[in-house]
């Protein structure tokens, strides 16, 4: 990785990963690209370009002109907003994918994308789910996401391209808010909890998914990306997580710090039924074992770090 190519980089991943990119590799080291843009340190701090992911050869002019050797490719729809719009998902997510792969492929360079543990469905073991296994979503979403893993697969099989990716579970940041994902709500209850002291999930107690915080998740996509290929048994999805919880204790962490705060619940039955299609909790085994993938954040060191951002970033006291 020197010269490093990030599609949707306004995005809730690609936000971050920009910062920790430049910082690592240099700033003019890392084009950030997005169909929009937002002034921001994203579009200020490095080169930044507009990109339309459907556009495959403004994507293929961006990255020679660039002189690109790796390819980040985050732009997506999240699961919700997939659920509202499933043509244009599949449009968006696959030809995105598929136009960021063939760039890949023509210009010899690294490949990263996430998958998501939406790429599981009601059939597949809800605990520990294995690395692999049963594989039927039930979301157009997670339709995109198996379709990726395996187009990613096959592009590493067939034409040797260097792909590699994560199943990302639930992302928590107090930087971009996530948009349109089911897990939306474990980053909203930290904005409501210091704004209003107190928070409606839409999502209902009892209901378990898989977490981390974006540090860590930042770090796994270097770490996986700098990882020794002769070690990677699988290349693409490696199940990754940090936590597994489910409203009322994300609740009750927040109440360590904040006594006061209160949960209701007024549940989305089209988020909750997303929810209920996906696993307890993952099993991040084959990502520890064949790159080193590891988490510093737990639920409540999570917690203290989120409210103390967000108290500056809110202004609040
Ligand atoms: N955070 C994502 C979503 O909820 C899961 O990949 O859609």
């Amino acid at each position: 990785m020197k010269k490093i190519m990030v599609t949707g980089a306004l995005g809730q991943i690609g936000s971050e990963l920009i910062t920790k990119l430049r910082a690592e590799y240099g700033a003019e080291n890392v084009l950030a690209t997005d169909i929009r843009r937002i002034e921001s340190d994203v579009t200020e701090a490095g080169p930044f370009e507009i990109l339309d992911v459907t556009d495959a050869k403004k994507m293929h002019q961006l990255a020679t002109d660039f002189g690109a050797d790796t390819m980040m490719h985050m732009a997506a729809l999240l699961s919700a907003t997939a659920e509202e719009n499933p043509v244009f998902a599949w449009n968006l997510n696959m030809g995105g994918l598929m136009n960021a792969l063939e760039v890949s492929r023509e210009l010899d360079m690294q490949f990263f994308t996430p998958s998501s543990i939406g790429a599981f469905g009601p059939s597949t073991p809800k605990q520990n789910t294995p690395q692999d296994t049963l594989q039927r979503p039930t979301t157009m979403y997670g339709v995109n996401k198996v379709s990726g893993e395996l187009l990613c697969d096959y592009y590493f099989e067939r034409f040797g391209l260097d792909t590699r990716g994560v199943r990302f579970p639930g992302l928590i940041s107090n930087v971009a808010k996530p948009g349109g994902g089911t897990t939306d709500y474990a980053v909203e209850i930290y904005y409501k909890a210091l704004e209003e002291g107190k928070y409606t999930s839409y999502i209902a107690e009892g209901t378990y998914m898989d977490m981390m915080y974006m540090p860590d998740a930042l770090q796994a996509i270097v770490d996986l990306m700098e990882a020794d290929p002769k070690k990677l048994i699988h290349r693409n999805a490696f199940n990754v997580t940090a936590m597994s919880f489910e409203p009322s204790q994300i609740a009750a962490s927040i109440q360590k710090v904040m006594p006061n705060f209160e949960i209701a619940y007024q549940v989305d039955p089209v988020r909750q039924a997303i929810a209920d299609s996906w696993p307890d909790a993952i099993d991040p085994t084959a990502a520890k074992d064949e790159w080193g993938f590891k988490t510093t954040y737990d639920l409540d060191k999570m917690t203290v770090d989120m409210l103390e951002k967000l108290k500056i970033k809110l202004a609040v006291n």
